[in-house]
């Protein structure tokens, strides 16, 4: 399942780590975090060197809608509730500076990259009291929002919150020409930070300044990420023949719909849920039948899906890992909002590590102690993986290797221990554990993608217990493929 992105666009290719290596500043993942850190380093002279454990934007970022907005959904009412106008401003300022930022750097390089300058709308179906109040919340905080209830979607609304001159693009064109000038050493996993040494399989890279871009961090200690960040997949489809919305939008709240162009498609996304939440499917079927009743003469070109880190508190951690790590950075927890949210720490980093002051920097600080915005979500996560631990202890499996069917799966129990199958069309059962390979919850079967996701921090596994999204850093123990026969030879 390819978004849009990938179809057309030929990403540079680079080697990987082969002995060791030292440069002023490393950045650790390229995705669209790491690409601008390392391109904002590179620019104030500081030889930077981006570690990449698969392939350039092979993560989150090339399944993205790539939206480039402050507008983050109802944010800046609720900010200003939480934080105080001061640093309600001080988010809204990163981020307008940011779309900024991309228009600078795509006329000065002039990058390809299908850039518009758009309107964003946050919409609600039945309620134009939280939109006025996040007009009037942004307006406070000197960006020029406006109500109103013209819009280019196929329903009527309550009414939206406008605002102007924000950006769409194609990001991995974008990324693509940045990358042509990075150095970047792809299939390079970090595997551990030691001071100012980064190892990986290949060899050591030493550097005086580290920038963990790797969209869940991948030490868990210290810095703690793991108890503040879980993950959210939503699901997109890509319409020929829909009518053009002419602006980017999203619904209120973050349950309903968010649309966009791209040249001649809409694309349509939605039906989204914490990872490893997805017990019964059907995701991309709400999609369609939605967009179908929308869209009636429409056709589909292509459907993705993707996820992406949400704070406690609804604002990305940007700034130093640790307060025990004075030279590590990190970049993460966008809440779905990535495209600013990661120029925006781009920036921020590349002050702080020259030495210069940011006056953004405050409310992003991963260190932030604000504990009432984040209390509740705190004891929800909280909840979630103590739950998602006792089930890998506790838990007794109801289902037995007979029920399951071709192209399902399950957990079963196998010589007294709890396994999960997922049967191919051949009738092969793929069995792996069930317990997680970051921090032991227990995983659960998405049927929309066929994989083992967990609900605790998000890592996902293929059917063969392959690692396909961190924090996990590594695949599933003891798994196995078994034929029917030998399946009838196993003590299930
Ligand atoms: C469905 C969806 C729609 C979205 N739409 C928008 C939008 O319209 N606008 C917007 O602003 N944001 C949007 N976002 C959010 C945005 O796409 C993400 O926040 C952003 O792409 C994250 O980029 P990243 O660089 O942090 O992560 P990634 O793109 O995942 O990059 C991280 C990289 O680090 C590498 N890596 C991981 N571990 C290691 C390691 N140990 N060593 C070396 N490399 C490592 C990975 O392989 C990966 O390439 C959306 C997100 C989703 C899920
Ligand atoms: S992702 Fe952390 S325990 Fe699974």
């Amino acid at each position: 399942m390819k978004s849009i992105w990938n179809q057309p666009v030929q990403l540079p290719q680079k080697n990987r780590l082969t002995s060791n290596m030292r440069a002023d500043a490393a950045v650790i993942g390229a995705g669209m975090a790491g690409i601008l850190a390392a391109t904002l380093l590179a620019q104030q002279g500081l030889k930077t060197v981006v570690l990449e454990a698969k392939t350039i934007a092979g993560g989150v970022t090339q399944g993205t809608t790539a939206k480039i907005t402050s507008q983050h959904n109802l944010i800046y009412k609720k900010l200003i509730d939480a934080f105080g106008e001061e640093k309600a401003a001080q988010y809204a300022a990163a981020n307008q500076n940011a779309i900024a930022k991309y228009k600078e750097i795509i006329d000065q390089n002039g990058i390809d990259c299908d850039f518009e300058q758009k309107n964003a709308f946050v919409y609600s179906l039945d309620d134009p009291k939280i939109i006025q109040s996040e007009v009037n919340a942004a307006q406070r905080i000197g960006i020029p929002a406006a109500f109103t209830e013209k819009t280019g979607l196929p329903f009527g609304t309550a009414g939206a919150c406008m605002f102007p001159d924000q950006a769409q693009f194609h990001p991995l064109k974008f990324i693509a020409a940045l990358a042509e000038g990075l150095t970047i050493l792809e299939h390079t996993m970090a595997k551990e930070i030691d001071g100012k040494e980064i190892h990986t399989d290949g060899g050591t890279l030493h550097a005086d300044f580290i920038v963990v871009a790797t969209h869940y961090p991948f030490i868990n200690m210290p810095g703690y990420y793991f108890l503040k960040m879980h993950q959210q997949r939503s699901y997109f489809i890509a319409l020929e023949n829909a009518s053009p919305v002419d602006g980017m939008y999203i619904e209120a709240g973050g349950d309903g719909f968010s649309f966009r162009d791209y040249k001649n498609l809409l694309l349509l996304g939605g039906a989204n849920h914490r990872t490893g939440e997805n017990k019964d499917g059907g995701k991309y079927d709400i999609i369609r039948k939605t967009g179908g009743e929308w869209y009636p003469g429409a056709t589909e070109k292509a459907f993705w899906s993707a996820q992406d880190c949400m704070t406690l508190d609804g604002v990305p951690y940007i700034g130093r890992y640790a307060l025990t790590t004075p030279d590590m950075y990190v970049a993460t927890g966008f809440n779905k909002w990535g495209m600013t949210g990661s120029m925006a720490a781009a920036m921020i980093l590349a002050d702080m590590i020259a030495g210069r002051k940011n006056e953004w920097a405050d409310v992003f600080s991963p260190q932030r102690m604000d504990i009432l915005p984040s209390a509740k979500n705190f004891a929800s996560n909280a909840a979630e993986t103590v739950s998602a631990l006792a089930d890998e202890i506790f838990m007794v499996p109801k289902e037995t290797l007979a029920q399951i069917k071709e192209g399902d799966a399950g957990i079963v129990e196998s010589h007294g221990e709890k396994v999960g199958v997922f049967r191919s069309e051949d009738g092969q059962a793929h069995i792996v554990t069930t317990k997680c390979a970051h921090l032991g919850c227990q995983l659960a079967w998405n049927p929309d993608e066929n994989t083992w996701d967990c609900p605790c921090h998000g890592s996902r596994f293929d059917t063969d217990g392959n690692v396909i999204g961190n924090p996990a850093m590594k695949g599933l123990w003891g798994n196995k493929k078994l034929s029917r026969s030998q399946q009838n030879k196993e003590v299930f």
